[in-house]
């Protein structure tokens, strides 16, 4: 019999990937809850969205009994967990939603697995895993050298990464007092298709395009490592599946690059395959405004764990990756369109 996953945040832009990727690539059936925040969409599905392996429903997670009905009507075999509050900017000016989402979403999903997992069978409750999928921003901000590994201490600086800091350490709580066979990853930051486009990347695209100004926080020198999305979702489905409980496995991409190089990056590749009509550089867009408050200087990931122990490596670098969603945005911008809502592209967090 095919198992069944039981995927919080599936139409966001990891979970969405992840959804698309379990139902072309196996026989596995998806149970997807989310609740279609502005960050959520159908629409980032795909022909996944048809299959009749994928289960939709709209739900908020902070509802612990609507949690308990849907895992006890599917029985699934994993319950792998990325709906949350994501923006570090929209943590800066409304912290409440993410406390709620991201704390108190994650432990009414604890408490519903803990009960279901009593009542499997012992065959499998030795297979059951909850993955609580989170970020390396919960370390803080590194130096300029060294890196982050799964020992490294706890030292969140937003809103946003606190809260995450908070839900795994429930996590993991509940793996030390409950028994509740946990996993938990640490990403770095991801790009890819089917971002919403608030975020670095794809909003420098759209700026781009659209002949805006292109807004790079202070002297455009803080340092992110970044991972394409198809790549962290392959990462999170061996962690599920293979990864040791009550472990954690840092997920990284090995491509550290600073913001200033990122947007050049993006305007170099637009100036070869979408030149500006007046023959410009998309670079000379490029406009220094304020930095973030509580801006992380430096994010970089040791993966050596997770590559040692379940033989995962990325198959993207960043030049190849970074083309894919070049390219992906090029001819989808009805998806940015449809999806953008109320969202301008206006600054966020400035406070
Ligand atoms: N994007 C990154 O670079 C990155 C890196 C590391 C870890 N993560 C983590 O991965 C997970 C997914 O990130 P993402 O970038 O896809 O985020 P996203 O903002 O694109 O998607 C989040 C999804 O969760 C849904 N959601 C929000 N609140 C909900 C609620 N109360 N109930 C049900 N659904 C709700 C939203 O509708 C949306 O579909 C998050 O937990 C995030 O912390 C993200």
């Amino acid at each position: 019999m095919s198992e069944t996953v039981f995927i919080t945040g599936g139409a966001g832009f990891i979970g969405s990937a992840l959804v698309r990727y379990l139902i072309d690539s196996s026989d596995i059936s998806v149970v997807n809850i989310d609740k279609l925040t502005y960050a959520g969409s159908l629409h980032s599905l795909g022909s996944a969205k048809h299959s009749d392996r994928h289960h939709f429903h709209r739900e908020d997670i902070v509802d612990g009994p609507t949690m308990r009905r849907l895992v006890e009507k599917y029985q699934p075999d994993y319950i792998m967990h990325l709906a949350a509050e994501s923006h570090v900017d929209r943590s800066i000016d409304g912290p409440g939603e993410f406390i709620q989402t991201n704390v108190v979403g994650t432990y009414n999903l604890l408490e519903v697995a803990r009960e279901y997992y009593e009542t499997l069978s012992s065959e499998r409750k030795a297979r059951f895993r909850f993955h609580h999928i989170s970020t390396d921003e919960v370390f803080g901000s590194l130096g300029t050298s060294g890196l982050f590994t799964e020992t490294t201490r706890y030292k969140p600086n937003s809103p946003y990464s606190a809260s995450k800091a908070s839900s795994d350490h429930l996590v993991r709580a509940w793996n030390k007092t409950y028994k509740l066979p946990v996993v938990i990853s640490n990403c770095s930051n991801n790009y890819g298709p089917y971002q919403f486009p608030e975020k670095l990347i794809p909003l420098i695209i759209q700026k781009a395009l659209a002949g805006e100004p292109l807004p790079i926080y202070g002297k455009g020198d803080n340092i992110r490592d970044w991972l394409y999305v198809d790549d962290h979702v392959k990462a999170l489905w061996q962690i599920v599946t293979r990864g040791v409980e009550g472990e954690v496995y840092n997920v990284g991409g090995h491509n550290e690059k600073t913001n200033i190089e990122v947007v050049n990056t993006i305007c170099s590749i637009l100036d070869d395959i979408k030149p500006r009509a007046d023959g410009e550089s998309y670079a000379t867009q490029i406009s220094f405004v304020t930095d973030r408050p509580g801006h992380d200087r430096r994010y970089a990931i040791d993966a050596s764990k997770i590559e040692h122990d379940l033989g995962w490596t990325p198959e993207q670098t960043f030049e190849s990756g970074i083309r894919k969603t070049i390219d992906w945005y090029l001819h989808n911008a009805e998806w940015v369109a449809k999806v953008s809502g109320d969202y301008d592209g206006s600054r966020l967090g400035s406070q």
